[in-house]
C-alpha cells in the first residue's frame, strides 16, 4: 500500500518542470551530488569508468543512455545517433558490450515505423560488434507494442536482443511462456511504474508471488534468464529452485541497479553467481531518478541529507 502511494506521489512529481530544473542544476554537481548514488554520470566517459570498476569487482554491466518519451522525430533520431556513438565508445574502451534502451526513446510514441527503423539501426551496429541489446519495458500502454516490435525483429533474425517482463502484470506469465517458446532472453522485474487496478496487481504479495512463479518458469525453460531484483526473498527463491533442479549458476544471471544493494551484489558474486549491474547515465536522468525515489521513500532522506550537506 505504502509503495503504491509512494509510486503515485513520485510519478506526479516526475512531471514537475520546476523540480526537474532544480534537480538538473544541482543533482549531479559537486562531490556529494544527490543523484550520483543512482546515476553513473552525465557522460559516456563517466559510465565507462563505472563499468570498469564493476568489471574489476568481478561483475558484468549493461549501459543505459537515459531518455524516454521523446516528443519529436529529430529527438528520436538524436537518441538513436547517441546510442550509435555509445556503441563506438564502448568498443574503443574495450569494456563488455551490453546495452539497455527504451522504445519511447527511439520514437515509439510518435511513429512506430520510425521507432522500428531506429531500433534496427542500433541492432545492426550492435550485431556487427557483438553487443547484446536489452529492450527495457515501460508502462502498460507500451507492453503489447514493445513485445510486438521485439518479436518482429526476432522473426527477422535479430537474435542479439532480449526483453523485460514485469511480474506486476498478470499477463506476464503467458508472455514468459511465449518468450520461452521463441528461445528469447527475458529479464524479469517487479515493475517500476504506477499501474491501474485491473491491469496490474496492487498488492505487493501478489507481485512477489508472480515474480517467483515466472522466475521458476524462466529458470527451468528459458534462455539464460536475468533475475533482476534487490529483494533477498526473490533471490533466495531463485537460488533454491536452481539448486533443486540442478540448474548451474552459469545458466542465468542476477541483475541489480547501479548504487542499490552493493553489499548483495558483492555477496552473490563471492558465492559464484553471475551479477550484472544496470548502469544508467546521461543528461536525461530525472524520470529514472524519481522512479528510484518512489520505490523506497527512505531514499528521500538520503537525498535531503546530501542537499543539506552540500550547502
Ligand atoms: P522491492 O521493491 O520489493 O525491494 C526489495 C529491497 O530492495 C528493498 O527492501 C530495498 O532494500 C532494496 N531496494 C529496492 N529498490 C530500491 C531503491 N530504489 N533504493 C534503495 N533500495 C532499494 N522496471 C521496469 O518496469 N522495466 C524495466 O525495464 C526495468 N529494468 C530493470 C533492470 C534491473 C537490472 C533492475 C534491478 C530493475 C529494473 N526495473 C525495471 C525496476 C524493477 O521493476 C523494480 O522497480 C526495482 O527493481 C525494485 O524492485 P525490487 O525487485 O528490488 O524489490
Amino acid at each position: 500500500m505504502l509503495q503504491t502511494v509512494s509510486k503515485a506521489f513520485f510519478t506526479s512529481l516526475a512531471g514537475s518542470t520546476t523540480l526537474k530544473d532544480f534537480a538538473s542544476t544541482y543533482g549531479m554537481r559537486g562531490r556529494r551530488s544527490f543523484a550520483r548514488r543512482f546515476i553513473a554520470g552525465e557522460t559516456i566517459e563517466e559510465a565507462v569508468e563505472a563499468a570498469r570498476a564493476i568489471e574489476a569487482a568481478g561483475m558484468s554491466h549493461t549501459l543505459d543512455l537515459l531518455g524516454e518519451s521523446v516528443g519529436s522525430m529529430p529527438e528520436a533520431d538524436a537518441a538513436t545517433r547517441g546510442y550509435l556513438s555509445v556503441l563506438d565508445t564502448i568498443v574503443s574502451a574495450g569494456i563488455e558490450r551490453n546495452i539497455s534502451l527504451k522504445l519511447t526513446q527511439l520514437g515509439l510514441t510518435i511513429d512506430r515505423a520510425t521507432c522500428v527503423d531506429n531500433l534496427r539501426r542500433i541492432l545492426d551496429a550492435a550485431a556487427t560488434n557483438g553487443f547484446f541489446v536489452r529492450i527495457d519495458m515501460e508502462n502498460s500502454p507500451f507492453t503489447q507494442v514493445t513485445l510486438d516490435v521485439f518479436e518482429t525483429m526476432w522473426q527477422q533474425g535479430y537474435r542479439n536482443a532480449g526483453v523485460v517482463l514485469q511480474s506486476c502484470l498478470p499477463r506476464s506469465l503467458e508472455d514468459a511462456r511465449r518468450m520461452n517458446e521463441l528461445g528469447a532472453r527475458v529479464r524479469i522485474v517487479k515493475g517500476a511504474y504506477r499501474e491501474p487496478r485491473g491491469v496490474a496487481y496492487q498488492d505487493k504479495a501478489q507481485v512477489d508471488a508472480a515474480f517467483v512463479e515466472i522466475t521458476r518458469l524462466l529458470l527451468s525453460h528459458g534462455a539464460y534468464p536475468a533475475i533482476a531484483t534487490h529483494d533477498p526473498g526473490m533471490i533466495a527463491a531463485a537460488r533454491a529452485h536452481a539448486a533443486q533442479h540442478g540448474i548451474a549458476a552459469g545458466r542465468f544471471e542476477f541483475q541489480m541497479l547501479y548504487g542499490i544493494r552493493r553489499d548483495l551484489q558483492a555477496q552473490l558474486t563471492a558465492a559464484g553467481f553471475r551479477v550484472r549491474v544496470y548502469v544508467p547515465f546521461g543528461r536525461e536522468w530525472f524520470p529514472y531518478f524519481m522512479r528510484r525515489l518512489g520505490e523506497r521513500p527512505a531514499n528521500v532522506g538520503f537525498v535531503m541529507r546530501a542537499i543539506v550537506a552540500d550547502r
